[in-house]
């Protein structure tokens, strides 16, 4: 059922506008991807950036490698388009992922302070041990400039999901028993955003700890899928360059990319 929090009205939309430092948002009732139509606007010479591309319904969403992102009625679906300083060094531009995984984290916890909110190298947010957010970074060709989509479960639920769904994600909903407006999380999370790129553009050292305090995987037993390539290890946190420190019997190993396949507890 579709309920008056799960859609934006003009109000809605111009509230984005006033309220945060979204310049322009391309709004759809519905779309393949926003993240596709992002990536094109972002192709763009000048754009009104930092923009906003907000979809209620997306039909083929896009995660990270080859997965595909289901965004059910009730969860948050959009992309954002922002430049990167000019100034800022390519070896920070990784960071992004992080930063972003952290700002969702800083505004999910606004909204469930009981909740144990954390980060999952790089970017995917967790609530109590479930993935609530997933973030796909993307580098349109020859700018400088960042497509970041996310995907937040805000008032969709798993609780009649099948099994193997059930029981690795969640939402705002099934974690608080409550709905929330998304455009109220919506501006939550940009604000937040707006910060977490300051600090990153700043170089504020801040950052890194913040997201070393956020990792949920520290201490436990992981692997890291990169290509062919597979290492499994004790995680030894987040370094300040963003990688995931794994320790093997060879010592320890800093991965700067990868997916993070297995998680023992
Ligand atoms: C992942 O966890 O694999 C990343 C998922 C990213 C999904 C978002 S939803 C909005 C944006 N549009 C897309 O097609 N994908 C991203």
């Amino acid at each position: 059922m579709t309920t008056q929090v799960d859609i934006f009205s003009r109000d809605d939309l111009r509230r984005i506008e006033a309220e945060t430092f979204v310049r322009h948002v391309e709004f759809h009732r519905e779309l393949p991807s926003t993240s596709d139509l992002a990536l094109e606007l972002a192709a763009g010479e000048r754009i009104a950036s930092p923009l906003l591309v907000l979809v209620e319904h997306q039909s083929t969403g896009r995660g990270r490698g080859t997965n595909r992102w289901w965004s059910l009625r009730g969860s948050l679906t959009f992309s954002l388009v922002v430049e990167a300083a000019d100034d800022l060094p390519m070896d920070r531009w990784p960071h992004i992922s992080l930063t972003s995984g952290l700002a969702v984290c800083d505004a999910l916890a606004a909204f469930a302070p009981q909740l144990d909110v954390g980060l999952k190298w790089p970017n995917d947010v967790f609530l109590g041990g479930l993935k609530a957010c997933g973030i796909l970074v993307e580098v349109p060709p020859r700018r400088r400039r960042f497509v970041i989509g996310i995907g937040i479960n805000v008032n969709n639920s798993f609780a009649a999901a099948p099994d193997e769904l059930r029981t690795i994600a969640t939402s705002l909903y099934d974690t608080t028993q409550r709905h929330f407006e998304l455009t109220d999380v919506l501006i939550a999370v940009l604000g937040q955003f707006e910060r977490r790129l300051q600090m990153l553009h700043g170089g504020d050292p801040s950052l890194v700890s913040d997201w070393q305090r956020r990792s949920i995987l520290d201490g436990r037993r992981v692997s890291v899928q990169l290509g062919e390539k597979q290492i499994s290890g004790t995680c030894r946190g987040i370094n300040p360059q963003g990688a995931l420190l794994i320790e093997t019997p060879r010592g320890v190993e800093p991965m700067f990319a990868g997916t993070v396949t297995a998680i023992e507890p």
